[in-house]
């Protein structure tokens, strides 16, 4: 939360004001992280950490989320793939490797397909392809009501034991109460709002031999809410896709395993500086 506070910079685009971090050099290959479901641009803080002394990174704010503003418009995946398409324009910023983490990796997937000229490479971490099966959809309502009848405390308590493995959890590592302290500050319209949209999201499965970028998935070996067997589903499908199972990490994997989750991503990261010229060739 520190580094939001102090770092945090502001772009207004599609009638939103947009926070975002942006570290590093310029003209070195920018990675842009997307985050999970009801988090914020902070849970990315370690990976910015340990990459910004060589690469651009840049961690923003999906609407509604942290100190992003929610607008007046209902949220659906291709409202946030436009959010960050602009968002990339206001910065002029050509091309990134572009990193989502669940609800980060389906505007990933989305943005890859409708705009795949806009991405040097793909990461996409403890995610799926499918749509919703109606059971999960009534859930998503049922979490709803609840939090209309109860609030938050009890959804950000539930949310705890299925975002982290349960050693992580036993453990008590900090990233618990921050992840904590990131639901319950998200506001009740964002969730419902954003609910709905992953409730509406369609189906990428079947397009996903479309996508010809390097793509790197990661996924935690305990993760409950988009276990291993749905990357290796999406790996399957995707002609240049390597997965890693990340050891002592459920849905968080990027938080939960930083050591193992970075080393995969620096090994992943195009070397060829195409950032730089796209940076030019904007002007
Ligand atoms: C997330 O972590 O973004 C959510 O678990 C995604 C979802 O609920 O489908």
């Amino acid at each position: 939360m520190l580094m939001q506070a102090i770092h945090a910079k502001i772009k207004e685009i599609n009638n939103i004001k947009v926070s975002y971090l942006d570290e590093g050099p310029a003209g070195t290959p920018i990675i842009l992280f997307i985050h999970g479901f009801p988090l914020n641009k902070t849970m990315w803080s370690a990976q910015i950490e340990e990459l910004k002394s060589t690469y651009r990174v840049i961690a923003y704010d999906v609407r509604g989320h942290g100190n992003t503003e929610i607008g007046t418009v209902d949220f659906s995946i291709e409202l946030f793939v436009e959010d960050l398409i602009r968002f990339m324009d206001a910065l002029k910023i050509e091309k990134v490797t572009l990193c989502g983490l669940s609800m980060g990796g389906y505007i990933a997937l989305n943005a890859a397909l409708s705009f795949p000229k806009r991405f040097e490479s793909l990461v996409l971490c403890d995610t799926n392809c499918v749509a919703d099966l109606p059971e999960v959809v009534e859930k998503r309502m049922n979490t709803i009501q609840n939090i209309k009848k109860e609030g938050l405390q009890n959804y950000a308590d539930e949310s705890i034991k299925n975002l982290f493995s349960p050693l992580s959890v036993r453990k008590g590592i900090s990233e618990v109460a921050s992840v904590k302290n990131m639901v319950l500050g998200t506001s009740e319209p964002t969730i419902f709002r954003t609910l709905y949209a992953l409730a509406n999201r369609k189906e990428t499965c079947s397009r996903l031999s479309e996508i010809q970028l390097p793509t790197l998935i990661m996924v935690g070996k305990d993760d409950k809410i988009t276990p291993p067997a749905a990357a290796e589903h999406i790996r399957k499908r995707i002609t240049n896709a390597t997965l890693i199972i990340l050891e002592g990490a459920g849905h968080l994997s990027n938080m939960e395993n930083p050591r193992q989750f970075n080393q995969n991503l620096i090994a992943h990261i195009p070397k060829i500086n195409s950032a730089l010229e796209s940076e030019k060739s904007r002007g």
